[in-house]
């Protein structure tokens, strides 16, 4: 692949971090990172140029990509689930306008130097919505089943694939004639992400790493859904690995892919982390709403075209995840949790 230029949004959230770790120092290639708040110190010089700023200011992201001449966009910015609930109509502004303007301003300058612009979009579990009284019966979902999302988050991403398939397939097709559409679109619907190193925010997924993350610290932890409630997940360094395998697969015929190592029920982590940290106290209390989304989201989903197209191939079961990536690296980051009352060791 040639020398590639590649904005990062939301750089400072959770997979923004796995992403510019893994890109620091690659050869021929330049990180460009962008977020609405500053970006942690010991990634600003990991990367080639920091903006702080809104994706919602047009003026803002034009200045970015035609400073830098951006060839590749990872579109990571997004409020997550929870946090569009509680406030729709600025997830929307956010979500969807954010996305639009970069798309169009990824086209305009794609056009103006004749060269497509590669655009990775991560969209998620939640474009789904099962019925969820069938959920459990349901087999994996593949990508053209049971788009019918409950939340503003689904939506909005939802909507978004089809604009980035849009623009990179149909873009005025009335009059393009023989030139080649702007964008080259390529989306990852993401499961739960799981990370030993950050602490996610506003997901509803978020009720996994919260126990992990607890139990590495020595604190309680009051899980938000039920024990039984399944959903496929993914381990952060599976997931970064996922969008950098994505972003450099030759040509693609399809646009859309699902991507999931494991499909685990809340019960089955809390069993794994009380079996690694004998003094984790974990206990269940359903959170109506956030139930109710979750229960709305596949346990798990068919990545079979993932790995045919472009070779996804997910590392870890639960126990192997557990076991080389989650347990070693949050005692790294929180040392040996102090032992409760009444623990076994
Ligand atoms: N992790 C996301 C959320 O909980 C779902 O993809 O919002």
């Amino acid at each position: 692949m040639s020398e590639r230029t590649i904005l990062i949004t939301g750089a400072a959230g959770e997979i923004g971090h796995g992403l510019i770790n893994a890109l620091a120092g690659q050869p021929e290639t330049r990180v460009i990172a962008m977020d609405l708040r500053e970006i942690p110190e010991h990634l600003q010089h990991k990367v080639d140029a920091v903006h702080v700023g809104d994706i919602c200011d047009r003026a803002f992201i034009e200045h970015v990509v035609s400073l830098h001449r951006v060839n590749e966009v990872m579109h990571l910015a997004a409020l997550l689930s929870t946090s569009a609930e509680r406030a729709p109509e600025q997830a929307h502004e956010v979500n969807v306008q954010g996305t639009f303007n970069l798309l169009r301003t990824s086209a305009e300058h794609a056009q103006a130097y004749d060269n497509p612009i590669r655009f990775i979009f991560p969209s998620t579990i939640a474009i789904y919505g099962v019925d969820p009284r069938e959920k459990y019966e349901l087999p994996p979902i593949r990508e053209y089943q049971a788009l019918t999302p409950i939340t503003m988050y689904g939506a909005n991403k939802l909507y978004c694939e089809a604009m980035g398939r849009y623009y990179g397939r149909y873009y005025r097709s009335i009059t393009r004639g023989q030139r080649r559409p702007p964008i080259d679109f390529r989306c990852l619907r993401l499961p739960g992400i799981i990370s030993a190193e950050t602490v996610p925010v506003g997901g509803t997924s978020d009720y996994v790493p919260e126990m992990i993350h607890a139990a590495a610290r020595g604190e309680p932890c009051v899980c938000f859904v039920r024990e039984d409630t399944a959903l496929p997940w993914m381990m952060m360094p599976e997931c970064v690995e996922a969008i950098l395998r994505l972003a450099e697969a030759p040509v693609l015929s399809r646009c859309v892919y699902n991507v999931a190592a494991f499909s685990a029920t809340a019960g089955m982590f809390a069993e794994s982390v009380c079996e690694h940290f004998p003094g984790a106290e974990i206990s269940f209390d359903a959170h109506e709403g956030r139930q109710s989304l979750v229960d709305s989201w596949p346990s798990d989903v068919d990545c079979l075209r993932a790995r045919e197209d472009w070779g996804f191939e997910p590392r870890w079961t639960l126990d192997e995840a557990m076991r080389e990536y989650i347990v070693p690296t949050v005692r790294a980051r929180y040392g040996d949790a102090p032992a409760h009352e009444g623990a076994t060791s």
